[in-house]
């Protein structure tokens, strides 16, 4: 309801007009302007409604901008964000728009001003839209980009705004997402990265995302040699985030989480330790039981990984459900009282709006540094991170449970949602992808 509402807010009060590349431009059947005159047609996944998304077929975009690159989509994925905007918390989402924010693929065609690319190469996406120019691009802050989207209403809840995002929404620009088999990538020379041979689709795919902003999360929240981190969320982000912390000096990472992820990391992470909060003990609490885990102290850093929209009490559950907030304070609260006095807490799964019952008491007292980690800057990293992955530094792959096709992606989706089947990152294909790499699990339809 507040989504909807937000959406028609949006359309009276009308755009910023800041944004210097064309906004509201999430699926190329809704104009003309936007579709491929070519009358070639492609498969992509559309938001339908609350909790309903569907494959559909529409026209292949076009270049509508002189510095506009057109990808042939070879690989695209799920995220943990793609179920904000399936359950409607991210607001402001129309039915139809095309939805994805994480892709690779092939040069297909380029606008007359691009520069770098040329039909043909193999690219990355970043999943935010930069212009390559302003005060925060300057800076490699792609995330806050200044250009790219004028939404008035995300300024007016936030003092401020963040970048254009690919398939997140009209909230962040309404722009066409990658669970497609072609998009349209403004700034192509800015939010496009070269993919080398060495590098497979299968791993250069989590440039556009999970890397950067698993890295920027322990980067950003601080984690310094021989520091014990703890991370709330087990899924991709987490777990890389947990990788990352031993690469950058943490001596114990330890994971909370509640179900088959848990057994996923003991597995793959031998020397990661974790808590099942579902499993805990009459009187013990996740802040109890990192206290006992860590010198009775509690840990030097904590991350969260999980997202605001995850309430573990009824009273959360219920003020969410009756708009008298937005996001759970519940994780953040946990993580404030159990970090150690002056130690720092970061967020980087989603949180919306406003929050009840936040424990600022012990934020204050304690010295509690807490970091609102923001959405990644994935400029800032990405071409370290692919460095890592050629010199096999990080395996992205290990993340990946599933092989599925773009054509069976509504269902997945679902699936995704329940995490069943084991399922955790996908790797979607498309009819443009290449052969399946050695890393790859085996394709499974549904
Ligand atoms: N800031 C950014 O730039 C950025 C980028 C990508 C993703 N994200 C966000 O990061 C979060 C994680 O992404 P993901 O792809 O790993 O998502 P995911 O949904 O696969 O994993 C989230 C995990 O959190 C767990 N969880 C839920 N409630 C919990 C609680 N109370 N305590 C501990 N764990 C709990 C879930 O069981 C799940 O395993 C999501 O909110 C996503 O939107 C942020
Ligand atoms: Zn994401
Ligand atoms: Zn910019």
């Amino acid at each position: 309801m507040m989504s909807q509402a937000a959406l028609q807010a949006e359309k009276v009060i009308g755009h910023g007009g800041e944004a210097t590349t064309a906004q509201n431009v999430t699926n190329p059947g809704n104009s003309a302007e936007y579709a491929d005159p070519s009358g070639e047609k492609m498969k992509a996944l559309a938001w339908m409604g609350k909790n309903k998304v569907e494959m559909i077929e529409c026209p292949k975009p076009k270049v509508m901008e002189p510095r506009d690159v057109i990808v042939k989509v070879t690989g695209s994925t799920v995220c943990g964000s793609d179920l904000h905007l399936l359950h409607g918390t991210v607001v402001e989402l129309q039915k139809g728009d095309i939805l994805g924010h994480e892709f690779c693929g092939v040069v297909d065609e380029v606008g007359s001003e691009v520069t770098k690319f040329k039909k043909g190469q193999r690219v990355v996406a970043s999943f935010q839209i930069a212009c390559g120019e302003c005060f925060y691009c300057k800076q490699k802050l792609s995330s806050q980009c200044e250009k790219t989207n004028d939404n008035t209403i995300e300024n007016a809840m936030y003092g401020g705004r963040t970048a254009g995002m690919f398939g997140y929404s009209h909230f962040t620009g309404g722009f066409a997402g990658g669970q497609a088999e072609y998009t349209r990538v403004p700034y192509g020379d800015v939010n496009l990265l070269p993919l080398p041979d060495d590098v497979a689709d299968e791993e250069g795919l989590f440039l556009s995302d999970v890397l950067a902003t698993s890295w920027h999360a322990v980067v950003d929240t601080g984690v310094k040699k021989d520091d014990v981190v703890a991370i709330w969320g087990a899924g991709p982000i987490g777990q890389m985030a947990a990788e990352f912390s031993l690469l950058n000096g943490a001596k114990r990472v330890i994971m909370i989480d509640s179900n088959w992820r848990l057994d996923f990391v003991k597995k793959n992470y031998p020397n990661i330790e974790t808590i099942d909060f579902s499993a805990l003990g009459k009187g013990e609490s996740v802040t109890s039981k990192l206290r006992e885990m860590v010198d009775n102290r509690g840990p030097d850093v904590s991350i969260e990984c999980a997202a605001g929209e995850y309430a573990k009490g009824w009273a959360h559950y219920f003020e969410m459900m009756l708009g008298l907030e937005t996001d759970t304070s519940e994780l953040v609260n946990e993580m404030i009282t159990s970090t150690r006095n002056f130690g720092s807490c970061g967020i980087t799964g989603v949180y919306v709006g406003f929050t009840n019952h936040f424990n600022i008491g012990s934020l204050m007292e304690r010295g509690i540094r807490l970091i609102g980690n923001g959405q990644a800057p994935v400029h800032k990293y990405w071409e370290s991170l692919l460095k890592m992955i050629q010199e096999k530094q990080i395996h992205p792959s290990k993340m990946v449970t599933h092989r599925v096709s773009l054509d069976d992606l509504d269902k997945v989706y679902y699936k995704f949602e329940e995490k069943a089947d084991g399922m955790q990152k996908v790797f979607v294909e498309t009819k443009w992808s290449f052969p399946a790499s050695e890393s790859s699990p085996p394709l499974t339809r549904y």
